[in-house]
């Protein structure tokens, strides 16, 4: 028995790494999702395992006891569901021991939001469970705090697409705004299983941004027009001038020395193969790629990104954020 809730994984269509620096970007939520499963306890115990990543162990009195593979790898997976976990319970203000199991088909470290999914339901499984009243809002701020744990600094855009779903247009000063996209926005997401910290990379842009300020300025300022742009080709079901846009916008995050080889093998197979565009997908340096293609090609580019050395799926928007599946 118990509750199980879900909240989908992300990728960001246009903008990122420009973000960083005040620029909008715009995020689309995936039909990948990641569940959590909670159940009380009778004892006090938090306990925890995730399915996918063969882990499992459990916090009592403040301190982590591993069941299932490496202490710290599992205590460091571990410690944002914990906290989301925690900050629900804080709110209900009563200490219960939980069981959560976490089952997840997003891949991990690949960019595309795993953790703050994984958190966004932990944090609606548990809600629900004690029948606290929680709002999306809510449920947000929860899995903000949790991926703060992950990140550092991050900024936002994963917490609020696994809460809200559907498309998020995104700026650090104005925060998030729904786009009414009625159009189908069909993706081939390749992982290079290349794994690169997003810090390292953002580290990179600044450097380069240091170094060169008047050379990069304007390619920030391109990439603000792409986003522009993007938006009425996206009103407008134009998924030609949304391939175009993402080339250049790849263009622009080569220029800043976030993509690699990995990634260049997997743009240039799915172009080659028919997409309409391709372009890396998150931090970079390895990570994941997306192409647009139209439904007929779809197969097409998925195959030619296999055959390059990548992990392909087929990826659908889904309008469903945080969501309650069993109660
Ligand atoms: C990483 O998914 C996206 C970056 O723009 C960093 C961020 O926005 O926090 C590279």
């Amino acid at each position: 028995m118990g509750v199980v809730a879900s909240a989908p994984a992300k990728v960001i269509l246009f903008g990122e790494h420009f973000v960083v620096y005040g620029e909008p970007a715009i995020v689309l939520a995936i039909d990948k999702r990641a569940y959590a499963k909670a159940e009380k306890r009778d004892d006090k115990r938090l306990y925890l395992r995730s399915v996918n990543l063969n882990l499992a162990g459990y916090f009592e009195n403040g301190t982590f006891k591993v069941e299932q593979d490496d202490a710290k790898e599992a205590k460091l997976k571990f410690e944002p569901v914990k906290l989301a976990a925690e900050k629900v319970l804080e709110i209900y203000g009563e200490k219960v021991g939980l069981n959560i199991e976490i089952n997840s088909t997003v891949p991990v470290a690949a960019g595309l939001g795993s953790s703050a999914a994984v958190a966004a339901a932990v944090t609606a499984a548990v809600g629900a469970l004690l029948n606290v009243e929680m709002s999306k809002e809510d449920v947000f701020r929860i899995t903000y705090e949790a991926e703060k744990i992950v990140h550092g600094t991050p900024s936002g855009i994963d917490p609020a697409i696994s809460t809200f779903g559907g498309i998020l247009l995104f700026q650090m000063d104005t925060g998030f705004k729904p786009l009414d996209v009625r159009t189908d926005i069909p993706l081939v997401i390749g992982d290079t299983g290349v794994e690169r910290p997003t810090h390292a990379q953002v580290a990179k842009v600044r450097g380069i941004r240091e170094r060169y300020p008047r050379v990069v300025e304007p390619v920030m300022r391109a990439a603000r027009e792409i986003v522009l742009r993007a938006m009425d080709a996206l009103k407008e079901n134009d998924l030609e001038t949304l391939g175009e846009l993402m080339n250049i916008n790849h263009a622009l995050l080569y220029g800043v020395g976030v993509s690699d080889e990995s990634l260049e093998w997997l743009v240039n197979a799915a172009r080659k193969a028919g997409a309409l565009g391709a372009k890396l997908t998150g931090a970079g340096g390895g990570g994941c790629m997306i192409a647009l293609a139209e439904n007929e090609r779809l197969e097409q580019v998925l195959e030619a990104i296999q055959r390059a050395g990548g992990r392909p799926f087929i990826a659908r928007k889904t309008d469903e954020g945080v969501r309650i599946e069993r109660t």
